[in-house]
């Protein structure tokens, strides 16, 4: 077994983990990334892909990032429903605009740079536990990629490790441990080689239910449409796909190409009932799940991290302790905006189940209610940019 010292354990290397060894190594504050998966894995994992304008800020600071330049900056995002397109222009109503740039290329750019900086990331390193956290010295153990036991000796712990996250029970005193909703929907997405087929986003309710066109690159797009939760992935054709698509974004004609990957992704919404306990404390999915309709999980992340960094660098750097004490009470805040809009949003674009006339008709109402209304509209792209990050309580950064 080995035993080694560090200032932060970060268990996950994922954006909320890497971007958080980067902030503290600015503060001077080291750091080690676990990760139980390999870094081929997390690289190449298809996930999320837009980036709000201040994520997009944040990462340009860190050398060798591409998300401005090989990224895509869109300035808005089409609501289709009853056979009509309504435009949200982004830039005209808040001034501010998203970049389409997939999670695993945000991931591909850290790693390389946290290497580059010398920062020690440990891949197929499994954490089983954190010990003591309520101490000054919480431990971490594990076992590494070649069976070797470990245990890290910490200041911290930050568990930065996805829905399923391992640190999770030590802060909320149980795996689930917090607020829970379920969907009685799903999201089945595909991968193709086509061209893209429309400039921008397009989110679409139809009476067969909800679709989203993305698009990843020239030639890759991204699309999803509504499905029951229990799907088999592998029970349609592609050419069945392709019908359900079209049928769903009517008065666009998608270009089709031969599709490469299909998942079905569960939808829920969680908030774990605590973000912090004693020296840990939960970033990112570790701490809550959002629907994908708001675009807003990995962006989320991100702002926790903002936060976290800076209440670390007041705590373990100069010794002040108001940041970490009101750590989850200010990102609690931003987590339950981002949940009602990502509740929002799933709820007003897709066919509930079961749902009556009424149901349908009020739905289309508050769609118009949102694209005939100057302040409707610019309350959607305030909140699909993204509201400014904040560093503590009360400051944030425009
Ligand atoms: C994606 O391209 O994967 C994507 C885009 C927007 C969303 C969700 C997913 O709201």
């Amino acid at each position: 077994m080995t035993v080694e010292r560090t200032r932060v354990a970060i268990v996950g290397a994922g954006p909320a983990g890497l971007l958080l060894s980067h902030l503290l190594a600015e503060a001077g504050i080291d750091s080690v990334v676990l990760d139980t998966r390999s870094r081929t894995d997390i690289e190449s994992t298809i996930r999320a892909g837009i980036l709000e304008q201040g994520t997009v800020e944040l990462l340009d600071q860190i050398p060798g990032t591409r998300a401005r330049t090989v990224g895509h900056r869109h300035d808005g995002i089409e609501l289709r429903f009853a056979g009509e397109g309504h435009r949200i222009d982004f830039p005209g109503l808040v001034g501010r605009s998203v970049w389409l740039y997939p999670q695993h290329e945000v991931l591909t750019d850290l790693i390389a740079a946290r290497l580059a900086a010398g920062q020690d990331l440990r891949f197929g390193a499994t954490v089983t536990g954190v010990l003591e956290t309520e101490t000054e010295l919480p431990r971490v153990t594990g076992v590494a990629a070649d069976g070797t036991p470990f245990e890290f000796i910490a200041d911290f712990v930050v568990g930065a490790d996805g829905s399923r996250s391992v640190v999770r029970p030590t802060v909320t005193g149980s795996p689930s441990g917090g607020h829970f909703r379920e969907y009685p929907f799903a999201w089945f997405g595909i991968l193709c080689e086509a061209p893209p087929s429309a400039d921008e986003l397009i989110y679409s309710n139809s009476p067969e239910g909800f679709a989203l066109i993305s698009q990843r690159s020239e030639t890759v797009q991204r699309m999803y449409f509504q499905c029951d939760p229990d799907t088999d992935v592998a029970a349609m054709s592609e050419a069945q796909l392709w019908d359900t698509l079209q049928a769903r974004v009517p008065g666009t004609t998608l270009a089709e190409g031969p599709i490469f990957q299909r998942d079905v992704l569960r939808f829920r919404s969680f908030v774990a009932h605590e973000l912090r306990r004693g020296r840990t404390a939960l970033v990112g999915d570790a701490a809550h799940t959002v629907p994908p309709t708001g675009a807003k999980g990995m962006n989320l992340a991100i702002a926790d991290v903002v936060l976290l960094a800076r209440a670390l660098e007041d705590w373990l750097g100069r010794g002040r302790t108001e940041l970490i004490d009101a750590y989850a009470d200010t990102a609690l805040q931003r987590i339950w905006k981002a949940q009602h809009f990502s509740w929002w949003m799933t709820s007003m674009l897709h066919a509930a189940p079961g749902a009556s006339e009424f149901d349908r008709q009020r739905q289309l109402g508050e769609l118009r209610s949102v694209v005939e209304s100057d302040a409707g509209r610019r309350y959607l792209a305030e909140a699909y940019t993204g509201w400014p990050l904040q560093t503590s309580p009360t400051a944030a950064l425009g």
